[in-house]
């Protein structure tokens, strides 16, 4: 399955990525993770996202269209993947479908979660993610079992420099102004799948998998 997961900053995409992924056993392709990435590695690439990144603004389009175009290419996408965090503007989801056509691919299912501001907030400022594998923690809704440490793999947990609450509120603006209009995009092509976000972890994996199952089937 070729799927996509839209949703505002704190929606619960990463979360819900890294199940679908697991489940389905397909690369979860986060923008977001491999801009980190570069910018902790401090590549050229990493230079100039980090200037966006610290104030909650996008990439420019070329550059991230540039790393999805290449990390689809990869062999594991061969069996299917899930975007998390791309596309984030029309020229992203057409750049998107210019890729697909050339690979001769399409995209199954836009998964779009839907999550209040406020909730959005409170969700944001109290993650930690592990440094070392990743994973996606919450002080109070989903802490780890040791304070600091991951539960997987023993790893340091922090906080995202973007995830401070001023810059947070630029990113949802973003969202609101840039992202957003995807919706109505995906929705006119027909393979949009809405998930109301504000239910728990669990209820949100089961209702997103229940859809899931209904495409595959
Ligand atoms: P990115 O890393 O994609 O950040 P984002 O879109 O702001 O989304 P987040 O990662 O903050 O939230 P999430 O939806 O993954 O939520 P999570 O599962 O962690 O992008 C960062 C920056 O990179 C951008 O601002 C931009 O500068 C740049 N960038 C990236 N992609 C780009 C692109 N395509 N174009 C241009 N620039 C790009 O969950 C959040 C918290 O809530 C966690 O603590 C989690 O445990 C908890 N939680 C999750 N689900 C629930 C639930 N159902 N109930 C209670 N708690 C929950
Ligand atoms: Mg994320």
């Amino acid at each position: 399955m070729n799927l996509i997961l839209l949703g505002a900053p704190g929606a619960g995409k990463g979360t819900q990525a890294k199940f679908i992924a697991e489940k389905y056993g397909i690369p979860q392709i986060s923008t977001g993770d491999m801009l980190r990435e570069a910018v902790a590695k401090g590549t050229e690439l990493g230079k100039i996202a980090k200037e966006f990144m610290s104030q909650g603004k996008l990439v420019p389009d070329e550059i991230v269209v540039g790393i999805v175009k290449e990390r689809l290419k990869q062999k594991d996408c061969e069996n299917g993947f899930i975007l998390d965090g791309f596309p984030r503007t029309i020229a992203q989801a057409e750049a998107l479908d210019e890729i697909m056509k050339e690979m001769g691919k399409k995209i199954d299912a836009v998964i779009n979660i839907n999550v209040p501001e406020e909730e959005v907030v409170r969700r944001i400022v109290n993650r930690r993610i592990c440094r070392k594998c990743g994973a996606i923690y919450h002080l109070l809704y989903d802490p780890p079992k040791k304070e600091g440490i991951c539960d997987k793999c023993g790893g340091e947990l922090y906080q995202r420099d973007d995830d401070r609450e001023s810059v947070v509120r630029e990113r949802f603006r973003v969202y609101r102004r840039d992202t957003e209009p995807l919706i109505e995009y995906y929705k006119k092509k027909g393979n949009l799948l809405n998930v109301d976000g504000s239910k728990n972890i669990e209820d949100v994996k089961e209702k997103i998998l229940i859809m899931l199952e209904e495409i595959k089937a």
